[in-house]
């Protein structure tokens, strides 16, 4: 049973549909307005209260998403027409037993399945369908681990199989300094498997997400977006990010050859790492990424949007851009103790002096060190341009403790 819920009661409207997320953070609060943009009914569910989409969606409910029985009891009680996965860390053989009753998960069960651990996409990705990634190996213990960084090489990066935003990563340079990453990757794995990949660095020139949305035999793709990451998550991203057509190609091919075999409407993040003339597929989200939220302020169907029109079946004409973007999220300090205090994001008014900036403040109820709390978005005519702006508005805000 929900250990919280909370509903508001609509007397009037009816709705067509009614979508369950699984996760409330950010980009579940986004997919949420552009949801009932649409009129369309909304159930937040998260594993704490007041999550981000919690504060906006119809209907909020607080359990363990990784427990089977309680995730089925629950969506079998509310009977929504799509349940839309937001993180990893859900029970997804629960998923794979609700579609075969009839529930529909977006954008497949399968695919979520294969996404909710690095190993399942990698292996499917690169030993099924025989796309490029980085040598890899995996663990279950230090001396496995040993084993897997002599395959790879050093430097490796170290990431448990279940984690997300960078957690419990790290690179090791040496033998010497594998100890520290399997206790770091332990001490911050998600879920239950003890269970570690250990991949070879690969010294990009630059990594992108490539937007993929499928809808019936159609694959659309957006405008390419650039990112760079700091202690493994994300700090800006823009939008485009030029590269040559060839690479881009061959990016595009990969894309939908792992989104049509994973199946499903929707939109996929699919992350690759690009160096010289190579491409390598690094992971995927079947659902909306956060270095995504760049099209809030370049495209006329976000993200968001266009998630919602491929599983909804609604028509998505084009995907039009207003030009070019950038995105930079707004930090905890990194000084900070876990803290369920009050606090207060500092410079907000300083930022939106800047005509071509907008912000969005998440509305997360603790602070965590690094932890993002919000957003903001440049757009212009360049995405040069767009992100020194972007750099420079960042060093404006600041979240502070406040009693
Ligand atoms: N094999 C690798 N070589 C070089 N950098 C990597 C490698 N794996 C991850 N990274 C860096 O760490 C970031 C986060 O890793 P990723 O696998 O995408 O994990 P997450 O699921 O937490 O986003 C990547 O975007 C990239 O910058
Ligand atoms: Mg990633």
């Amino acid at each position: 049973m929900p250990i919280d819920s909370r509903f508001v009661q609509l007397p009037g409207m009816k709705h067509q549909k009614k979508i369950l997320l699984l996760g409330s953070g950010e980009l579940g609060k986004e997919l949420v307005i552009s949801a009932q943009r649409l009129g369309v009914y909304t159930i937040a569910v998260d594993r704490y209260a007041n999550a981000p989409a919690h504060q906006v969606a119809h209907e909020a409910h607080v359990i363990d998403m990784l427990d089977g029985a309680v995730l089925k009891s629950l969506i079998r009680r509310l009977k929504p027409d799509f349940i839309v996965p937001e993180i990893e860390a859900i029970r997804t053989e629960a998923l794979l037993e609700l579609e075969s009753e009839g529930f529909h998960v977006v954008p497949s069960a399968k695919a979520v399945n294969l996404t909710m651990n690095r190993d399942k996409i990698r292996d499917f990705a690169h030993e099924k369908l025989k796309l490029k990634t980085a040598k890899y190996a995996y663990a279950h213990s230090l001396e496995e681990m040993e084993m897997a960084a002599e395959h790879v090489g050093f430097p490796c990066v170290i990431k448990p199989v279940m984690s997300s935003s960078g957690k419990g990563q790290s690179i090791a340079k040496n033998k010497k300094q594998l100890a520290l990453s399997w206790h770091l990757a332990m001490s911050h794995k998600r879920g239950d498997q003890s269970q570690v990949i250990v991949e070879e660095f690969i010294r990009f020139d630059f990594e992108i997400t490539l937007l993929t949305v499928r809808q019936g035999a159609r694959t659309l793709f957006c405008p390419v977006i650039g990112h760079r990451q700091e202690r493994g998550d994300y700090q800006e991203s823009w939008q485009p990010q030029r590269m040559p057509v060839k690479l881009l190609r061959q990016a595009q091919a990969m894309a939908k050859k792992v989104t049509s075999a994973l199946g499903g409407n929707g939109l996929f993040g699919v992350e690759f790492f690009v160096r010289g003339a190579e491409v390598f597929f690094s992971e995927l989200s079947p659902r909306p990424h956060d270095t995504g939220m760049v099209t809030m302020i370049t495209q006329d169907l976000n993200e968001f949007d266009l998630h919602l029109r491929a599983f909804l079946n609604l028509p998505i004409p084009e995907i039009r851009c207003h030009g070019a973007g950038a995105s930079g999220v707004i930090l905890a300090g990194g000084k900070l103790k876990d803290s369920s205090a009050s606090y207060l994001v500092r410079g907000v008014e300083k930022i939106l002096q800047s005509k071509s900036a907008q912000v969005r403040i998440f509305g997360k109820q603790e602070l965590k060190p690094f932890r993002r709390m919000g957003v903001i978005l440049v757009g212009g005519a360049n995405e040069k341009k767009a992100l020194s702006t972007v750099k420079r508005l960042r060093k404006m805000a600041s979240v502070i403790e406040s009693s």
